[in-house]
């Protein structure tokens, strides 16, 4: 097969939810119906012997958060179907936001009793900001849930795009009777049960059959006056609105009893859009382009504690990718010749030897790949959008056995790296290094990460600072003179980016009034 083809035949998007919402389960049965797993409960199953594995997911499960995120291939008719987890507590929105960047499509999951949750909106407002598709499925309607009319509203409210049923419940909870396919004009007939694939489920054909009417009374009445209702009033769907992130094509269902997850991955196969080009520095890549291409959106360190390596999740921008290919970095002119890596077929790790743009690498390496490096076959290519926000919490952090020190400075290195904290070591002899985070949680899961796989007790202390910004001047001289004045608040970062630490908006104001030369950033982009 061609490039061309290869690309075109690429599915790569990211599962959104609010925690809880069904994500997991959702996850688990596209894989069930793809054929990548066979048998449903494996990835639950793999979900509690991560925590057994690894201490720090304890606090994953006493929170009912997802703190990891991963990614899953899977083929499914002719596409190849990368899926992007996403972890779902706010606290990790940062990671999110940049495996948000590795995606073509998002497909977001709503509990229907709950309707949009706060983390919900989040994740969709750096959808919203990107314009990535958003495919909308709404789970759980085999419990007494909210009206489906109130849903769509609430979606539409919050997302600031129009919502297209394709699908209708007809019922709910004990009365659920299945969903009613618009466009197909027929209804799937709802049944309970977690090994069906939905090839024998029961399908009733057209909307006026009376069949349908008999047999589901007035939930059936009630659903077919509000299909009626959607006809008439909404919008119809139109592909290069969902494309441009202005529709999105809603589906109702019930995951964990396997209904309404065919449609999906018909969706996805559909209408979700194949890898497109991405903007470099330099110029615009072509994802069917022969030379290969490819960017770090994530590096996670111990992934695997058994290995205790550090794997850097690359996305294929363009070409093809061979094992043992050589390839630069771009950061730092280097060469390497990734033999050993991983593709995620059906979650197993597996040797990879080829991959195209969409497609996610894994490259265990022991830190030459950072977040936001670019590997080529020579060119120097950089990708613009991977954002690093400045903290808005900060600790400082001593070792309690000072022998661990140097323990210490090679675990916080590697989570920094990762991204799962930012480290700031203070420009001034002497200070304790600073952590700086989105989320309080992330401290927590970092002392905890710092335990169980470096074997370190941190303490934890509080820090006068709560703001962050990163530095640049065009004036050499004047962010001399800013650095020598302002010593004691000035800090790097884990690759070296300066920054001005402050205890208080109006410390901010005043340094950024009295040295007009020097700009102040909130947000960093790699490179
Ligand atoms: P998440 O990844 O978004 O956090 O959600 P997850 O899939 O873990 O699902 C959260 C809970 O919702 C689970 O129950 C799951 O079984 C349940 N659930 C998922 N889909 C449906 C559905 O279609 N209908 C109903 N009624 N429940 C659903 P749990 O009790 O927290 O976990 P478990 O003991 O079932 O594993």
């Amino acid at each position: 097969m061609s490039i061309k083809q290869e690309v075109a035949r690429r599915r790569t998007f990211a599962i959104i939810s609010h925690p809880d919402a069904g994500k997991t389960t959702l996850t688990e049965k596209l894989l069930l119906f793809a054929g990548a797993i066979q048998i449903a409960g494996s990835v639950k199953a793999r979900k509690a012997s991560r925590h057994a594995a690894s201490d720090w997911m304890e606090i994953e499960k006493q929170r009912g958060i997802s703190v990891a995120s991963s990614v899953m291939q899977m083929e499914y008719r002719d596409c190849v179907l990368n899926l992007l987890d996403t972890p779902g507590h706010q606290d990790f929105s940062e990671d999110t936001y940049r495996v948000l960047t590795a995606v073509d499509a998002a497909l977001m999951v709503i509990d229907a009793a709950n309707g949009v949750e706060p983390q919900t909106i989040r994740l969709l407002q750096v959808c919203r900001a990107r314009n990535t598709p958003i495919i909308t499925f709404i789970n759980k309607l085999d419990r007494e849930v909210r009206e489906p009319l109130d849903l769509l509203s609430e979606i539409e409210a919050h997302l600031g795009m129009d919502a297209v049923p394709f699908s209708w419940p007809v019922g709910m909870g004990r009365a659920f009777g299945g969903v009613f396919d618009i466009r197909r004009d027929r209804m799937r007939v709802f049944k309970a049960g977690q090994e069906r694939r939905g090839a024998e489920d029961e399908i009733i054909d057209g909307r006026d059959n009376p069949a349908i009417a008999e047999r589901f009374g007035d939930a059936y009445a009630q659903a077919r006056e509000e299909i009626d209702l959607i006809e008439a009033a909404a919008q119809p769907f139109d592909h290069a609105a969902f494309l441009a992130g202005r529709q999105t094509p809603v589906f109702f269902g019930s995951a964990i009893n396997n209904f309404g997850v065919q449609e999906v991955l018909d969706a996805l196969v559909e209408l979700a859009p194949k890898p497109g080009p991405r903007a470099a520095l330099e110029r615009e890549v072509q994802p069917d382009e022969p030379r290969f291409s490819g960017v770090v959106f994530k590096v996670q360190a111990n992934m695997d504690p058994a290995h205790r390596d550090r794997v850097a999740f690359l996305r294929v921008s363009s070409g093809r990718f061979e094992r043992g290919m050589r390839l630069k970095v771009s950061r730092t002119g280097k060469e390497i010749r990734p033999n050993n890596v991983v593709s995620f077929l059906s979650q197993r790790r597996e040797l990879l030897d080829e991959a195209y743009a969409g497609d996610v690498i894994g490259i265990p390496n022991h830190g030459v790949l950072q977040l936001g490096d670019v590997l080529t076959e020579g060119e120097n290519l950089q990708f613009t959008g991977l954002p690093f926000f400045a903290p808005e919490l900060f600790q400082a952090v001593e070792v309690k056995d000072p022998l661990r020190t140097k323990q210490l400075r090679t675990g916080l290195t590697q989570l920094g790296e990762e991204g799962a904290i930012q480290v700031f070591k203070p420009a001034a002899a002497g200070g304790a290094l600073l952590l700086g985070a989105i989320g309080q949680l992330q401290f927590e899961v970092v002392a905890h990460r710092l335990k169980t796989e470096y074997g370190v007790d941190a303490r934890l202390m509080p820090s006068r600072y709560n703001m962050a910004r990163w530095i640049t001047s065009d004036d050499p001289k004047a962010l001399r003179k800013f650095l020598d004045s302002n010593a004691a608040n000035i800090a790097y970062d884990v690759v070296d980016a300066v920054a001005f630490l402050a205890s208080s908006p109006a410390q901010l104001r005043v340094a950024a009034e009295l040295y007009p030369a020097v700009h102040f950033h909130a947000m960093r982009e790699h490179g």
